[in-house]
């Protein structure tokens, strides 16, 4: 995780790399610094905490220069105090890492032996150290980084600023994304094309091992040996993540708000308006696909959880899902005529790129259903699926998860009709129902009053339950991850069926159950589970439509959700998911978009 980003200036840096790290600040919030060479002279900013504490910080203590280097940090290696933040110094080398070293310790003793002092707890510090001492014995800044580099085991992004340099960063990627920004006399290091997207939009990719010695007039890209070779520039036509709330309290608020217009944006996208046939991007043969290995982590994880159903319902094809931090550990038996689809908001979570990796050449295909266009995921699969939620900021998944679903929705009945496992009246049946969603979830957002109520009982508890059967299953952990994650309440998710089996024990007169049953098939078992937990005085909450209300009307707490065909209730009932955790959070007074310990992008193992 952690963002970074470098700037050859023709003015003053810092309001500029300060911008970036906004832009990046959904990487990591535990700390952030500026290094800059000011007349030669190398110096440094940095303050524990949220970037802000860092501006303040700034308007004291002023750091001029036209060249620098910052940071905003999640911590791996070391807590986030400020001898921990970035940019890291020793003598005439400053450096910022996104990434870990992981044979930091050994390096450390060495460097340490050799009389080094360090001052930090983190990982990154032996970068300093090394590139110092290579320095000491007359290296240049390009020889002294060349032979870094070489002595680093693990994944990083870095770019190095050198005293007395007002023209040169250094900047190298293993495992972790980097890009060279090319401006006019000017030239930028970010970890992404967001960041950089105010900038620049002619962008160069560093590939795997790659490092560059930039200057304001020049780019040389290198290979791991050190062969100077030639990267493309490309020109990136990008959303700069939007900087405001339009009105709203949070990022998370605005995002939950748009998701009604965000998949009338991907219907338009991928279904013609005149023939009303599917216009997904082409690439994949489902006719040819004898199994679909879904893999991602967290929401986008539940995504593929209710796609599993979609798949093999729709289209009756097999699918196996996989969190991706599991996926390539057990060895997975992966065959020819597999089709490998992962899914990403950022485009960069460690795990769910290292799985789409790690299938290459054992599969058929890979396919990526991502956010961020430019992002390295999708960049590698084979065939790409954007998901057009546009920059989500909020560290809590809500619009992109929406989006994921339709996304993946579309997929499997493009799969089920080049299967021919769908007529024309099912087709133009099941069309006509996932045309009804954006409107069902402006209906589902409108219950506002009705979330805010029951978040009010979750708020006063320690510890929430979550149930649901079939693809409401993956809406009540999602529900679950949500809740954790922005109120701090400890929430657990079962399959309502497997209650018995165990957390049933957990069932007093203090635990609040929220239950997702929409009437269907399910419903009448998902209510006998329901009837289990009052009959153990639990404090019920159910989620249902009109008809299962009034199906269900001895319950405690009934939220009506609007009503919905069945294929589509998932994208409905994330909203109550979302309304809820967010709510909850706001009783709590919890920081919603920025939630602790937490980043955006996870591009750290
Ligand atoms: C969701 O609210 C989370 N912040 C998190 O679980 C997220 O979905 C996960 O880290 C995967 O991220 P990605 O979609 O960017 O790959």
């Amino acid at each position: 995780m952690c963002g970074i980003v470098g700037v050859l200036g023709s003015h003053d840096v810092t309001p500029v790399i300060l911008g970036a790290l906004k832009r990046l600040e959904y990487r990591g919030y535990d700390s952030a610094g500026i290094a800059t060479v000011h007349k030669g002279a190398l110096d440094c900013r940095r303050a524990a905490g949220k970037l802000i504490n860092l501006q303040e910080i700034l308007v004291r203590e002023p750091l001029r220069g036209f060249a620098g280097i910052g940071h905003t940090r999640w911590a791996t290696h070391g807590a986030p105090s400020v001898e921990n933040a970035h940019p890291h110094r020793s003598g005439p080398v400053a450096v910022v890492h996104n990434g870990i070293i992981e044979n930091f310790q050994e390096l450390r003793d060495e460097l340490t032996a050799a009389g080094a002092n360090f001052t930090s707890d983190t990982d990154t510090e032996t970068i300093v150290h090394l590139a110092r001492s290579h320095l000491a014995e007359g290296m240049t800044p390009l020889d002294a980084t060349h032979a870094t580099l070489r002595r680093l085991e693990g994944a990083f992004a870095l770019a190095f600023l050198f005293e007395g340099e007002e023209d040169l960063l250094i900047a190298a990627r293993r495992g972790s994304p980097l890009v060279i920004g090319h401006g006019s006399d000017e030239m930028y290091v970010g970890s992404d094309a967001i960041a950089l997207a105010p900038l620049t939009d002619k962008l160069t990719y560093l590939e795997e091992g790659d490092w560059a010695a930039i200057t304001r007039s020049s780019v040389q890209v290198f290979d791991t040996g050190g062969k100077e070779v030639d990267r493309p520039i490309v020109k990136i036509a990008l959303e700069s993540a939007a900087a405001n709330k339009s009105g709203h309290r949070h990022f998370m608020a605005k995002e939950m708000a748009e998701q009604p217009s965000i998949i009338q944006k991907v219907l338009a996208a991928y279904i013609n308006e005149g023939s009303g046939a599917l216009t997904l991007p082409e690439g994949v043969q489902f006719n040819e696909i004898r199994r679909v290995v879904m893999v991602a982590c967290g929401t986008a994880f539940y995504a593929c959880q209710v796609a599993k159903y979609w798949f093999e319902q729709i289209a009756r094809i097999p699918v196996e899902i996989d969190i991706a931090s599991e996926f390539r550990y057990r060895d997975p038996v992966l065959q020819h005529d597999d089709l490998l689809i992962v899914v990403s908001q950022s485009g960069e979570t460690a795990d769910t790129l290292a799985a789409l990796r790690h299938v290459a050449g054992q599969v058929r295909q890979t396919l990526a259903v991502v956010n961020v266009p430019t992002s390295s995921i999708a960049r590698e699969a084979d065939v790409l699926v954007p998901t057009l939620a546009g920059p989500e900021i909020g560290v809590a998944s809500t619009k992109a998860f929406t989006a994921q679903l339709i996304s993946l929705l579309l997929l499997a009945v493009k799969a089920g009709v080049e299967r021919e496992k769908i007529d024309a009246e099912g087709l133009k049946t099941l069309m006509s129902e996932i045309s009804t969603v954006p409107g069902l979830i402006s209906q589902a957002l409108d219950r506002e009053q009705d979330y805010a109520q029951v978040a009010q009982k979750l708020a006063q508890s320690d510890d929430v339950l979550f149930l649901g059967r079939g693809v409401m299953f993956p809406m009540a952990l999602e529900a679950a991850l949500k809740l954790k994650e922005i109120s701090y309440i400890h929430a657990e998710a079962y399959a309502a069926g497997e209650l018995k089996h165990g957390p049933i024990a957990l069932i007093d007169n203090t635990l609040p159950v929220v239950i997702f049953a929409p009437t269907g098939a399910l419903f009448d078992k998902t209510v006998s589970n329901m009837q289990e937990v009052m009959a153990r005085h639990g404090q019920v909450t159910l989620l249902t439509d009109a008809a299962g209300a009034k199906l269900a009307c001895d319950v405690q707490n009934v939220i009506v959700m609007p009503t919905a065909p069945v294929v589509i209730a998932p994208l409905i009932y994330a909203i109550a998911a979302q309304m809820l955790a967010y709510n909850t959070a706001i009783a709590r007074g919890t920081d919603v978009d920025q939630p602790r310990n937490l980043a955006k992008s996870v591009t750290v193992e």
